[in-house]
């Protein structure tokens, strides 16, 4: 099976990057699963409906998410009915929504997705390893292959994670950070690894923002609104190919694809 997961989506010009290149990068590929964080689609800060069926149109079959979830007050909708649409699995118990999920598509195995959030310089949710452990066991009776959005800032905490599923899980990809990582790997049970996929948005920019009033926030400590920036925009995420049979990744790339 091949599979593109997209790093978080800022904005207004990271849904025009996935509106453009998503279809060509199915064409040339041959996806059949396409996963995108969705956290900042939402003029950079959360989710919103609206945002997520633009995202779904142009491609996506399932959105995850992160810390940013709850920025948008319509997200509860999003969050309490849509099917495709995942939040972090160890949100307190009781949360509205669902943490993970098994796609089905015509002719594919069925394959589980998980999105986690981590806990390194990120609120204190629930152990996310434990989390993972007891819910990668569950998926594991109706999927052989299993994917993971780990949305977390610190890369020994990805790394940790992805060791402890290495060979029960097709792939973690790790999200929130906005800067893509050169660590691809499969490690040796067969999990496919990336500690941040980066992010698809504008890239002459502080993590997606425009850079002034971030540099002026450092400088002088006092809080300054964020625009989403704009300019140069790309895609960013990996490209996954995994052994139907088993669940093993075969292959893990990086994606870095430039808006015309
Ligand atoms: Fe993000
Ligand atoms: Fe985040």
């Amino acid at each position: 099976m091949k599979v593109l997961f997209i790093g978080d989506i800022v904005g207004n010009p990271g849904r025009r990057a996935v509106k453009e290149l998503l279809p060509e990068l199915r064409r040339r590929h041959g996806l059949q699963l396409v996963v995108a964080n969705g956290e900042n689609s939402a003029g950079g800060s959360g989710i919103t409906p609206k945002t997520a069926d633009e995202i779904f149109s142009s491609g996506v079959d399932i959105i995850t998410s992160g810390d940013h979830l709850w920025d948008q007050k319509e997200v509860n909708d999003l969050v309490e009915r849509e099917r495709r649409f995942l939040r972090p699995l160890n949100y307190p118990a009781g949360t509205p929504g669902q943490g993970s999920l098994v796609f089905h598509a015509d002719g594919l195995p069925p394959v589980g997705i998980i999105n986690l959030q981590g806990r390194t310089f990120l609120p204190p949710l629930d152990n996310p390893f434990h989390a993972a452990l007891a819910e990668v066991e569950q998926l594991r009776r109706t999927a052989r292959l299993i994917l993971i959005d780990f949305h977390a800032e610190a890369t020994s905490e990805k790394i940790a994670l992805a060791r402890l599923l290495d060979g029960r899980i097709s792939a973690l990809i790790g999200t929130h950070t906005h800067v893509q990582t050169a660590d691809e790997q499969i490690f040796p049970g067969g999990t496919a690894f990336l500690c941040d996929a980066g992010f698809t948005g504008p890239h002459d920019s502080v993590i997606g923002r425009e850079i002034e009033p971030v540099i002026k926030r450092f400088m002088t400590g006092r809080p300054q609104k964020f625009e989403v920036a704009g300019g140069r925009t790309l895609l960013q995420g990996a490209l996954l190919e995994i052994d139907d049979s088993n669940g093993k990744a075969k292959r893990i790339e990086r994606v870095s694809e430039s808006l015309p």
